[in-house]
C-alpha cells in the first residue's frame, strides 16, 4: 500500500454524514489517505460492496473511484485512531430518550465514548473535528476529556458542522454554499484550523470557507436548521389558512418568494418536515435556551416543532373527514415513505406518523417507495394491522380507496393516473401531501383531490 500520503484522515462513524463527506474528500484529494471506521460491521461491509448502506445520487460513482486507492472502510477503530493525524467524529447524536432532558437534549453517549477511545488509543498529537451536530459547548467538553489523562499528547478540537442535505449530498459536498470551521483562538487552535482549511481548499473557493470561534460554529449549525425548519412550519401554518379561505398556498409562496428579502426556496407546503436533523436540532436549541432561563426564546422555537406535529395530524384528520369519517377496512396506498425524495432514509418521516394513525383507524395500508421499503418495514415492525409493501405504484394502488402522496419522488408526477383510477375502488380519493401532481387533471379523471393549502376538488 502507498504509505506516502500527505495526510492521514480518519472518520469515526460511517453514516449519512461521515460516509459521503469522506468519499468527497478522498475523491478530491488523492494525496490524502482517508479511512472511515464504524463499530457496525454490516455497515462497513456494505460500504465495501456494490450496495452502499445509503442511497444518494452520484455517491456510488465517487466511492468506487477512490475505494481501495485512498479511501478505506473498516471496523478497526483503534488502528484507525493510531494511524491518523486528523480525526473527524460523525457518530450519531440522537435525542435523549431517558433521564434529564429526555425528549429534548442530545444523547451524547456515543460521542463521549468516542472521545474516550481517542484518548485511550492515541500515541501522537491529533486534530479532532466535530462533524456531528452537537449542543453548544460540546467541543469544550471533548477538550476536557481529551486532556483529562496526563498523556502529554495535545489534541486540538475544531467544530466543522456539515450542512449537506440528504438526496443532494454529493452536489452539496462538491459545491457547498459555505464551509464553516470553528476553532479556539489560541495559536494551536488557529494552526489546526488552517490545516482543515487547507483540506477544503482542494476544491472549495477560499472565500466560501469561513472561520469563527468554536461556539459560534456549533450554534450556527443548530440555528441554520432551525431557520430552515421555521420556513416550512411558517408556510405549512399558512396552508391551513389557505384551505379555509380558498386561497392557494403555491400562489402565496410564489408571491412572497419573489421578494428578494424572503427568497423563493424552502417554501413548499407539505405534509410536514422529517429527517434526522430538524426536529432534533430545534429541540436541542430549545433545551439550551431553557437551560439559560430563556423561556420566551425556547417557546418561540418550540412552536416550529408544534406546527409540524399539527400539520401531520391535520393531514390524517382531513383524510378521515373526506372519506365519510370512517377508514375501517379501507385500503389506502401510501405513495412514498422516505422523509424526502432521492433518499431511502425514513428517520422522522411524516409517513410513519400517518401510517400509524391510519392503522389506528383500522385502515389497511399498502406502502410503496422506490428506495425506502426496507426502512419502512423496520419502522413498522411492531405496528399492528394489515400492511403490505409493494414497490410498483400501479400494483400498490390497485383496489385501494385512496392514495396519499407522502414523498415528492419525481416518478409520482409521471404516473398514468387514469390507469390507476380505473384499478381503484370508487369513489377514489387522492391526498397530495406534497402538491406534486396536476390537481385539475387528476380531478377530471374522476378522483376527489385534496391538495395541501388549496381548495379540494370534489365530485360531490
Ligand atoms: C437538512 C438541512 O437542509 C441540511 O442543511 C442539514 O445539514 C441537515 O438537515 P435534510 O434533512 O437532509 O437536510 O433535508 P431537507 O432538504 O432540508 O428537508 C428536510 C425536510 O423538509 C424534508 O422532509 C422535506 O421534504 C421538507 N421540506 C423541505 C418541505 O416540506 N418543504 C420545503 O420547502 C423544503
Ligand atoms: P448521521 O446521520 O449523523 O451520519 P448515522 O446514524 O447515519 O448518523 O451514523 C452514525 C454512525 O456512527 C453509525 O453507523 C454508528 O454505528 C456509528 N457509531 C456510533 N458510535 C460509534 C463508535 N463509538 N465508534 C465507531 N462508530 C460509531
Amino acid at each position: 500500500m502507498n504509505e506516502s500520503f500527505k495526510k492521514k484522515i480518519l472518520c469515526i462513524g460511517a453514516g449519512y454524514v461521515g460516509g459521503p463527506t469522506m468519499a468527497m474528500i478522498a475523491h478530491k484529494c488523492p494525496q490524502y489517505k482517508v479511512t472511515v471506521v464504524d463499530i457496525n460491521p454490516d455497515r462497513i461491509n456494505e460500504w465495501n460492496s456494490e450496495n452502499l448502506p445509503i442511497y444518494e445520487p452520484g455517491l456510488y460513482e465517487i466511492v468506487k473511484s477512490s475505494r481501495g486507492k485512498n479511501l478505506f472502510f473498516h471496523t478497526d477503530v483503534k488502528k484507525g485512531i493510531q494511524e491518523s493525524d486528523i480525526i473527524f467524529v460523525s457518530v450519531n447524536t440522537p435525542t435523549k430518550t431517558f433521564g434529564v432532558g429526555a425528549g429534548m437534549a442530545a444523547d451524547l453517549q456515543y460521542w463521549e465514548k468516542t472521545a474516550r477511545q481517542i484518548l485511550e488509543c492515541s500515541q501522537s498529537p491529533k486534530i479532532i473535528v466535530e462533524k456531528s451536530t452537537l449542543p453548544v459547548k460540546t467541543a469544550l467538553a471533548m477538550e476536557r476529556i481529551l486532556s483529562s489523562a496526563d498523556s502529554g499528547i495535545h489534541f486540538e478540537v475544531l467544530s466543522n458542522p456539515e450542512f449537506l442535505a440528504e438526496g443532494t449530498a454529493v452536489k452539496d459536498l462538491e459545491n457547498p454554499d459555505r464551509v464553516l470551521i470553528g476553532s479556539s483562538l489560541t495559536e494551536s487552535g488557529l494552526k489546526a484550523r488552517d490545516e482543515l482549511v487547507e483540506i477544503y481548499e482542494n476544491w472549495v473557493p477560499r472565500k466560501q470557507i469561513i472561520t469563527s470561534n468554536i461556539w459560534s460554529s456549533e450554534l450556527s449549525k443548530l440555528v441554520a436548521n432551525a431557520f430552515l425548519a421555521q420556513r416550512i412550519s411558517s408556510i405549512n401554518a399558512i396552508s391551513d389558512l389557505c384551505e379555509k379561505t380558498d386561497a392557494d398556498v403555491s400562489e402565496v409562496a410564489n408571491a412572497i418568494g419573489m421578494d428578494s428579502r424572503i427568497g423563493d426556496r424552502f417554501l413548499k407546503a407539505s405534509v410536514g418536515f422529517g429527517g434526522s436533523c430538524f426536529k432534533k436540532d430545534i429541540l436541542n436549541l430549545v433545551y439550551l435556551c431553557r437551560n439559560y432561563g430563556l423561556t420566551e426564546v425556547a417557546d418561540y422555537w418550540e412552536s416550529v416543532v408544534r406546527i409540524n406535529e399539527y400539520q401531520k395530524k391535520r393531514f390524517v384528520l382531513n383524510m378521515l373527514k373526506a372519506m365519510f369519517n370512517t377508514l375501517a377496512d379501507k385500503k389506502i396506498c401510501l405513495l412514498g415513505f422516505a422523509f424526502k425524495a432521492d433518499t431511502g432514509d425514513t428517520r422522522e418521516t411524516p409517513a410513519l406518523y400517518i401510517a400509524n394513525k391510519l392503522l389506528e383507524e383500522n385502515a389497511k395500508l399498502v406502502i410503496s417507495d422506490p428506495k425506502a421499503l426496507k426502512n419502512a418495514k423496520k419502522d413498522l415492525k411492531e405496528a399492528k394491522g394489515d400492511i403490505s409493501y409493494v414497490e410498483d405504484p400501479y400494483q400498490a394502488a390497485k383496489g385501494c380507496h385512496a392514495i396519499a402522496i407522502l414523498t415528492e419522488w419525481a416518478l409520482y408526477t409521471e404516473l398514468d393516473y387514469r390507469k390507476i383510477y380505473d384499478s381503484m375502488e370508487k369513489p377514489a380519493f387522492l391526498f397530495d401531501g406534497r402538491n406534486i401532481v396536476s390537481h385539475q387533471e387528476i380531478y377530471e379523471i374522476g378522483f376527489n383531490v385534496y391538495p395541501i393549502g388549496k381548495p379540494a376538488l370534489k365530485h360531490f
